[in-house]
């Protein structure tokens, strides 16, 4: 007997945050009144429909042990990362083996998105469940896009027109995302998404249309803007 596929969801958060510049990596920065990573925790573990949630530590993590007492209760579990977003991921994979179907979703999210609403995670589960291939949640390029050269100068204008930014959760069947990332490691070829590793294998993700606020904490400034994001929707 076939039973229904499951949900589960891996949160990497084993970078370093180079871009961000801190001595504290950033899903360890503070916003209002929790670090980034725990926002990104809360907001998971309250969607009911997942089966559990694998954070992904780097191995010289010395801040988890801190927090980690706010969630003993919960269906949450801790993996070692690697040296690249996706090593972290395939880690965690690899750990979800033991207790998820190959035919079990599971949803990828950032550590450093901690803006994502969970009613945009109930929305892509819903889109994406009946489909075979999974997708992500992105939102329409809104600026006008140039390509430059290495002095800046304009080569030429890229036609916005299909051209969305590529945000998480995404959400695939985990025994081909597994499949596909070890592939894609495997080659050399160093995917940033999820979904990169899916089109190289030759599959066609599918888009989910999502909030814009979703942003990824990547430069000093995602900061105040992101809790900016969480404070308005709280007085809202
Ligand atoms: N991540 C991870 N393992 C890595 C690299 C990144 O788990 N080896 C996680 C980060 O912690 C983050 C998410 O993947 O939650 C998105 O990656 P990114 O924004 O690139 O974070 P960092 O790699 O930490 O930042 P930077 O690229 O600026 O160093
Ligand atoms: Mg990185």
């Amino acid at each position: 007997m076939q039973t229904e596929a499951r949900f589960w969801a891996i949160v990497p958060a084993a970078g370093a945050g180079t871009r961000m510049g801190s001595d504290i990596p950033k899903q360890y920065l503070t916003l209002g009144d929790r670090t980034v990573v725990e926002h990104t925790l809360d907001t998971l573990l309250s969607c009911e429909r997942l089966a559990g949630v694998i954070l992904v530590l780097s191995p010289a993590d010395q801040r988890w042990t801190g927090i980690q007492q706010r969630y003993t209760q919960q269906a949450l579990e801790t993996v070692n990362g690697g040296a690249e977003r996706c090593d972290s991921v395939l880690n965690g994979l690899k750990h979800l083996a033991a207790r998820a179907g190959d035919d079990d979703w599971v949803l990828v999210h950032d550590a450093a998105r901690p803006c994502v609403r969970p009613e945009d995670i109930e929305h892509l589960m819903n889109t994406l469940q009946g489909s075979g291939e999974g997708g992500l949640l992105g939102v329409p390029v809104a600026d006008t896009m140039k390509r430059v050269d290495d002095e800046l100068n304009i080569s030429d204008t890229v036609d916005r027109e299909g051209l969305w930014h590529a945000y998480t959760p995404q959400m695939f069947r985990i025994g081909a995302l597994r499949a596909a990332l070890q592939q894609a490691v495997d080659n050399g070829h160093p995917v940033t998404d999820e979904a990169n590793a899916m089109e190289l294998a030759g599959y066609r993700p599918r888009m989910v249309q999502g909030a814009r606020d979703n942003i990824k904490i990547t430069l000093p400034s995602d900061l105040p803007l992101a809790a900016f994001y969480l404070q308005s929707r709280q007085s809202s």
